[in-house]
């Protein structure tokens, strides 16, 4: 049984949503996932780690950015995606620059990276299967 960790940080929820989304997508016969707080996570002891943040003032959580820089060794050798969750899409650059700001906190090139629409406001960009798809993608690099 291969196991997959997801961490997260949110204000609001969505990044949680998003993230529960994307476990189905890794969910499969002989893949188990469970989906944490970044609060709550103790322990590395996974074959593959998916991290999480919203985006506010055009960063990543400093909870996100702390934890990949003292995880930086553990997730060195291990198959690792990142996502962010915003609302910008009217400028591809953009939340490609919000990915890169999680990437150097990581300190090496994700096997996954992806930007998700999120909400605000009563502005919904969340997308479920886009979620889903990104979650059964990363399951075909284990
Ligand atoms: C105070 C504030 C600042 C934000 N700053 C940005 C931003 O700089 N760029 C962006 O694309 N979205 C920004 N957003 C939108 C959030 O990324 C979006 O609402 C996201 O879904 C929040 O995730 P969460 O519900 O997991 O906290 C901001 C939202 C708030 C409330």
């Amino acid at each position: 049984m291969k196991r997959v960790l997801i961490v997260y940080d949110t204000k609001h929820g969505s990044t949680k949503k998003v993230s529960e989304w994307v476990k189905q997508g890794v969910e499969a016969k002989g893949v188990g996932c469970v989906v944490k707080h970044v609060s709550e996570v103790t322990h590395l002891g996974y074959d593959a780690v998916i991290i999480g943040s919203p985006i506010y003032y055009e960063k990543p959580t400093k909870l996100v950015t702390g934890f990949l820089s003292r995880n930086q060794e553990s997730l060195k050798n291990r198959v690792v995606g990142v996502f962010v969750v915003c609302m910008t899409d009217f400028f591809e650059h953009l939340p490609q620059f919000f990915l890169k700001r999680l990437i150097n906190s990581l300190g090496k090139e994700p096997d996954a990276k992806t930007v998700f629409g999120g909400e605000l406001e009563g502005i919904s960009r969340l997308n479920e299967k886009a979620c889903n798809d990104f979650g059964k993608k990363f399951r075909e690099l284990l």
